[in-house]
């Protein structure tokens, strides 16, 4: 039996809140640490704002003193900037992926480039740095098509461009920078998208569950793009074959060659798919739990998070018992500030959030902060309410009972939240268990 250990989780968002919330029940967590943390985190350990998680040393060195036994990377930024390869140097463990193989998410090409090697089902693609050569071959494949930025940092996104001329101005967008870029042009993919998320060791992934995302900012997936506005988990229309599919032809074909390349991957794969008529098509990866979909899994888990965190950051899930409660589902929903993803006022005061949960729901924080006895929101997402239910529909009223007694005139919510999944329940009689 291994003792109870110090552990340090990296992060500030409602998923490293519900990260907190799954860390602090277990029995092998002695101490939590959360750097910087907010006030939601701050209920589960303590918050450690002063230490500057972009200083490698001055957390390597925070480790040393509190002991810390397992470092959890919550975002993605730190795990790019080769947070964990600096602390696996020094002989802590830390759970997220290494800077090298966190470039399934930091590039797009590089996983356009593994999917081509290894047969990974995804959208047709060429990747290109030059003008001419790249409006040629939108001129070549028509419209519909879609045009993606290479790199994190790029932050010109995706666009699904319905027409050439649109397409055109993508790539131009990219390309006549006066630093230039990198871009993919890639097919148009048709169907329906969801997520699927996998515990990795660097050879062996263990499914923890789906979930799908409302990026759009208003009811009926309408305006602008955010980081998610809601989330329910299992996703149904990922049935146990189309799990079973996903974890052969996409995980384990990527894991494979992650390993051949001499960069292993541990951590979360989070795959964004597409459910197309041929079967589930891989549209990216993320290589951390997502925001809010990590709200939407904790409580869905079945084991102990700690122990399996610590193995895939060891190199050894073999002996880990670790899953999700296929007779549970879980809702989500975001309540963001005016504004957002625009400019948004901070500081306004959120009354009832503390005290809105119960037995089958959690007010997760993102974007708070306190003053005295006031809860303050200090962010674009600020909660994230979240309802376990026997169904999503209950999961659903559960979580938006609780978003009406919270009171934040300044705050807005979608109403729609997993109201696809609704009507695929209802459809099916709500019968049987559910899926991932
Ligand atoms: P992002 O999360 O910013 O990378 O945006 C990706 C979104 O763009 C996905 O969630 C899809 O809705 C859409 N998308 C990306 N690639 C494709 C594709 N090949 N076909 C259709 N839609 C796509
Ligand atoms: N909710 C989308 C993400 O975390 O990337």
């Amino acid at each position: 039996m291994t003792e109870p250990f110090s552990i340090l989780l990296i992060g500030s968002g409602g998923r490293e809140h519900a990260l907190a919330w799954a860390i602090a029940q277990s029995p092998l967590c002695a101490k939590l640490f959360v750097a910087p943390g907010n006030p939601g985190t701050a209920q589960h350990g303590e918050n450690r704002p002063d230490l500057a998680v972009s200083d490698h040393a001055a957390v390597v060195a925070f480790c040393r003193t509190e002991k810390i036994g397992l470092v959890v990377v919550g975002p993605e930024a730190p795990l790019v900037a080769g947070l964990v390869d600096d602390l696996q140097a020094a002989g802590i463990p830390a759970f997220g992926p290494t800077k090298a193989a966190a470039q399934l998410e930091g590039s797009k090409g590089f996983t356009k480039d593994l999917c081509a090697e290894h047969d990974i089902p995804t959208a047709a693609f060429a990747r290109f740095t030059e003008l001419e050569p790249a409006l040629a071959y939108l001129r070549e494949h028509g419209a519909p098509i879609v045009v993606k930025a290479d790199g994190l940092a790029a932050g010109k996104g995706v666009t699904v461009a319905e027409t050439l001329p649109e397409a055109e101005a993508a790539v131009r967008a990219i390309l006549d920078g006066t630093e230039g870029g990198a871009l993919v042009i890639e097919e148009c993919l048709f169907g329906e998208e969801a997520s699927f998320f996998a515990l990795c060791d660097g050879t062996r992934a263990i499914p923890i569950g789906t979930a799908q995302d409302h990026k759009r900012v208003h009811d009926g997936d309408r305006g602008p793009n955010t980081g998610g506005m809601g989330a329910y988990s299992p996703a149904s229309i990922v049935t146990p074959e189309i799990a079973e599919t996903v974890m052969n032809r996409i995980i384990a074909p990527t894991l494979a060659g992650m390993a051949a390349r001499g960069t292993p991957f541990a951590g979360i794969l989070y795959a964004g798919l597409m459910l197309t008529a041929e079967g589930p098509k891989l549209i990216e990866y993320n290589t951390r739990f997502g925001d809010p979909e990590a709200q939407v899994l904790m409580p869905r888990l079945s084991g102990d998070l700690v122990p399996a965190l610590l193995a895939a950051a060891q190199g050894d899930l073999s002996g880990i018992a670790i899953g999700f409660d296929a007779s549970r589902a879980a809702l989500t929903v975001v309540m963001a500030a005016q504004g957002y993803p625009g400019a948004v006022t901070r500081g306004t005061e959120i009354r009832g959030a503390e005290t809105a949960g119960e037995e089958t729901v959690v007010v997760f924080q993102a974007g708070t902060r306190r003053d005295g006895d006031r809860l303050l929101a200090d962010g674009g997402r600020v909660l994230a309410v979240t309802a376990l239910g026997a169904s999503v529909r209950e999961a659903q009223s559960r979580a938006y009972a609780a978003v009406k007694r919270i009171d934040w005139p300044d705050g807005f919510y979608r109403s729609d939240i997993g109201g696809r999944e609704v009507a695929r329940e209802a459809a099916a009689g709500e019968a049987g268990s559910h899926g991932a």
